[in-house]
């Protein structure tokens, strides 16, 4: 299939980004970052995550940054939330675009949410009422569709059974994580093969973590597949805190470039993205330096 014409890029930085460092980032710090992705033209931008402070205490301010960030109407803002009440808080501060997530291994759930899959989906039946009383855009993550920490490999059976539980909750857009970046070309044909046997590429988006230098690698056997939709994150921050062995996502400045070599739309201001990844990679690693 020929590549899309021209695909969004879905800005994780300032939440998958900046939730794993353990040095507390200023909320002005996060605000700046925010804006300056937003100056850079991104289409979408995850700005924090609503869950427990106790489980992500770096992203504890996710109701002042969500407040006093510049929003640009051309640009979906959103917030990951993991149950009613992180929704609620999502509303409150003003998203119509939010983010829920579960995964294809059942430890992983357990580690990530407390929870097994079923109770996930459950959770999000209880948040059905709310996104659809509020007429939000719900996008849907499964994490570990290739490979889990504490289980290894995950079947291409368990991801298709979550994502087919995602659709049923009409959820509009399923992100299939590559959590701790295990994913080769060849597993992804795998996954993509048995998927889009049963639903379109424009269910999709891809998110990978580049743990291994496989990202890039990665996203053109997506595009092979029509998919259109890459998370990436500024400077290549980022992990998931409870996936050891989760390192950045793939920068959004390469996924930007490999987009420009194939001639693919993504709109982004290259010179102002590259300048955000500065910015945040200034910071955090001051921070990790401090931390260590
Ligand atoms: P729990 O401890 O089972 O929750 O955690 P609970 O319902 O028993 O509540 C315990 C306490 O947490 C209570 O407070 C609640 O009010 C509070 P207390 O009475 O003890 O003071 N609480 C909350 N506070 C704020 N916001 C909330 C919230 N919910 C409960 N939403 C819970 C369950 C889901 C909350 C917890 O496990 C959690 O927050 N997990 C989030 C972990 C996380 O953020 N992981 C990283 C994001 S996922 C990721 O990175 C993967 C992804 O990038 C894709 C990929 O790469 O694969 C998306
Ligand atoms: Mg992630």
């Amino acid at each position: 299939m020929a590549f899309p014409a021209s695909v969004k890029l879905v800005e994780v930085g300032p939440r998958d980004g900046l939730q794993s460092i353990e040095k507390t980032i200023s909320t002005e710090e996060k605000i700046q970052f925010i804006n300056m992705l937003s100056s850079a033209g991104l289409p979408e931008i995850e700005v924090t995550s609503f869950v427990s402070p106790k489980w992500v205490p770096q992203l504890a301010d996710a109701k002042d940054v969500s407040q006093q960030i510049e929003r640009n109407e051309h640009i979906t803002y959103t917030a990951l939330v993991p149950n009613l009440k992180g929704l609620e808080g999502a509303v409150e501060s003003g998203y119509q675009s939010v983010a829920v997530f579960t995964a294809a291994s059942e430890t992983f759930s357990q580690k990530n949410t407390n929870c097994s899959i079923d109770e996930s989906i459950q959770r999000f039946e209880e948040m059905r009422p709310v996104w659809e009383m509020n007429n939000l855009r719900v996008r849907g993550y499964v994490s570990t569709c290739w490979v889990c920490p504490y289980e290894d490999f995950v079947s291409v059976e368990k991801v298709a059974d979550v994502v087919q539980k995602l659709v049923d909750l009409g959820i509009q857009e399923i992100s299939l994580g590559d959590t701790i970046g295990k994913a080769v070309p060849d597993s992804v044909e795998d996954v993509l093969e048995s998927l889009l046997s049963d639903f379109s590429p424009s269910l999709f988006a891809l998110h990978f973590h580049d743990t291994y230098g496989n990202a890039l690698d990665n996203i053109r056997k997506g595009l092979e597949y029509g998919i259109a939709v890459y998370d990436s994150s500024a400077g290549a921050i980022g992990g998931c805190p409870y996936a050891p062995g989760a390192s950045g996502n793939v920068g959004t400045e390469e996924v930007a470039d490999l987009c420009a070599e194939e001639n693919i739309v993504t709109g982004v201001d290259r010179v102002l993205l590259e300048k955000a990844g500065e910015f945040i990679q200034s910071i955090t690693s001051e921070k990790e330096a401090a931390a260590s």
